[in-house]
């Protein structure tokens, strides 16, 4: 073919077009699903085959095609001229009133689920035909009270269960850390049961996992349970979702205080947490037996800040170790040793701090 050939082929078909487009088959409000709970409404089960006419022309017939797994499982044709006719699953469905070519759902079932396409014919006799778009019937309300849970002895343990849901769902259920980059310890695909009910739906439920919280827990770290469905294109709907959030949050405390080497430490009150931190503490540094003080200070008191998680001495700046300064028992005091020893000293003592 030359190129002009092309061309006229080209504009042919841009011709063709122009007197009908179809847009893909569409739920309303964008949604992606019909939900049954909700029941029958053309705010819910109502399909749109969505298409522009230009000029003169008129629709007068709309056809439909429901599949399921590569079958064609019901059909709807609707004609401007009556009587529409419905066959197969889509048979005493739907509303065979409507009076532009909408499929109407009346009544909803498990079996409507699958993938629908629609075609327009003109009067001019011309047709187009939709893509064929996956309309997923969904049964399930949200349940976020079913997650029951104890953390006791650092093991957080728990329960769930989904109610009874069509079509199967997707769960992930775990200790969940932002910062670690989603799920950290999951409940294994092995420790859910799954209860296949005689409708076909399906409830998903798992009782009495633990997880140990310990030092290498994250200090974001929740407990998350998401339940969706997966489309057969890949694309996941969420359903329901519970946070469990911040799980040792009112569990953190300082670390473990970084003292010298000579000094002591004594702690009055103390509390471990899971991750092996410090809180409601109140603690002494003292000189390490065959040391002492260098200086008037004999002991400073530390405290663990729990909001800051650092700690703090009695008059609220933070503790450093050079707060206490000590010096081998034996050894001259430094207000009498000489310049030279003094600097000795010093230098020792900045070879410990931090
Ligand atoms: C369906 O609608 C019910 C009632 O409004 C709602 O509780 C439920 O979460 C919805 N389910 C889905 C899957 O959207
Ligand atoms: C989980 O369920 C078991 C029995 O099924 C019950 O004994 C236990 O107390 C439940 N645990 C929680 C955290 O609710
Ligand atoms: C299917 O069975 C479950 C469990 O018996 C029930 O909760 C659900 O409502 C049923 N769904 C339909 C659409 O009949």
């Amino acid at each position: 073919m030359k190129t002009w050939q092309y061309l006229l082929a080209g504009l042919a078909t841009l011709a063709a077009a122009s007197a009908l487009t179809m847009g893909p088959v569409r739920l309303p409000n964008n949604n992606g699903y019909i939900n049954i709970t909700l029941g029958a409404s053309p705010d819910n089960s109502l399909l749109e085959c969505v298409y522009h006419l230009e000029g003169e022309e008129v629709a007068t017939r709309v056809s439909w095609e429901h599949w399921d797994g590569g079958e064609t499982k019901g059909r709807y044709d609707w004609y401007a001229s009556l009587p529409n006719q419905a066959s197969g699953a889509l048979r005493s469905v739907v509303n065979m009133d409507r009076e532009d070519g909408s499929l109407e759902f009346l009544d909803l079932n498990y079996d409507l689920s699958g993938e629908y396409s629609c075609s327009v014919t003109l009067s001019s006799g011309e047709e187009q035909v939709a893509a064929r778009w996956e309309v997923p019937v969904v049964d399930s309300v949200s349940h976020l009270s079913l997650l029951h849970r104890s953390l006791s002895d650092c093991l957080y343990t728990s329960n769930y269960s989904t109610l009874a849901m069509y079509p199967e769902p997707v769960v992930r259920a775990g200790l969940y850390s932002e910062e670690m980059g989603g799920f950290y310890k999951e409940v294994l695909g092995s420790q859910w049961l799954v209860d296949t009910h005689t409708n076909g739906s399906v409830t998903y439920s798992y009782s009495g996992i633990s997880f140990e919280l310990n030092a290498e827990t994250p200090v974001d770290i929740s407990f998350y349970v998401m339940v969706g469905v997966m489309k057969r294109d890949g694309n996941y709907i969420p359903i329901s979702s519970t946070l469990d959030k911040h799980i040792i949050l009112h569990q953190l405390g300082c670390q473990e205080p970084r003292v010298a080497a000579y000094q002591h430490i004594d702690y009055h009150r103390d509390t471990i947490t899971c991750r092996g931190e410090h809180r409601e503490t109140e603690a002494t540094v003292t000189c390490k037996k065959g040391y002492h003080a260098d200086g008037d200070v004999e002991a400073v008191m530390i405290s663990c800040n729990e909001v800051t998680r650092t700690w703090m001495l009695e008059d609220g700046q933070p503790a450093k170790r050079e707060d206490l300064g000590c010096v081998i028992d034996g050894a001259p005091s430094t207000a009498s040793v000489s310049t030279a020893l003094l600097a000795a000293a010093l230098v020792l003592q900045r070879f410990l701090l931090p």
